[in-house]
């Protein structure tokens, strides 16, 4: 079966970012079937902050790198920390081989305190995608916390974000399908 592996960069636990991957990957999996699984940093920081080689790293931090590797599409998400991703969740990506990723296809997510830092998905995670040379779906993700109520998407407040996810799904799918195409016609 098809895998959606989606990485959430939060600290926390409840995490909105975590229930925004979830909803992306979740309705993703409603039209092009596959199994989804979740690697949350806020479960890997205590193991993955002591890591500081590739000679060193931890069986929780590699398992979650396979995971990662085995992947036929990506959700690369993380709340807005001072601008940017997570410290974590570059660190997770740091100690990650730079070809794991190669090709695959990947929607961009972020959530954030206002709308201010709403491009860290252009000018932060989207170039750390293209680093891994993945294929980044077009239209990010981003969800301010006011559109969540006890952690999950509220209507109407998040009625856009909802909207938006549908878009960036849709794209996945066109994405997905072509590169099934050309490997059939390889
Ligand atoms: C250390 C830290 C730094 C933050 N910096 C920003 C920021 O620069 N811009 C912003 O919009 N929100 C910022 N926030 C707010 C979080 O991005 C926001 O609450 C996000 O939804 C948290 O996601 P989570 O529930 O998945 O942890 C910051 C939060 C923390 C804890």
């Amino acid at each position: 079966m098809k895998k959606i592996v989606a990485l959430t960069g939060s600290l926390s636990n409840p995490s909105r970012t975590r229930t925004l991957v979830e909803t992306m990957a979740h309705r993703l999996a409603l039209q092009w079937p596959a199994s989804v699984h979740v690697i949350d940093i806020a479960e890997l920081a205590g193991e993955l902050g002591h890591s500081v080689s590739f000679q060193n790293i931890p069986a929780s931090v590699t398992r979650a790198h396979q995971l990662l590797a085995q992947a036929d599409v990506l959700v690369l998400a993380s709340p807005v920390y001072k601008g940017s991703y997570s410290g974590l969740f570059k660190h997770f990506l740091d100690l990650l081989d730079p070809n794991a990723l190669r090709g695959k296809v990947t929607l961009l997510a972020a959530t954030g305190g206002s709308d201010r830092h709403a491009l860290v998905l252009e000018h932060q995670l989207r170039p750390l995608a293209s680093f891994f040379e993945t294929v980044t779906v077009p239209s990010g993700v981003y969800a301010r916390d006011s559109e969540f109520v006890n952690y999950q998407l509220q209507l109407p407040e998040g009625v856009h974000t909802l909207a938006r996810i549908d878009v960036a799904v849709t794209q996945a799918i066109s994405l997905l399908l072509y590169s099934e195409l050309e490997a059939l016609a390889a």
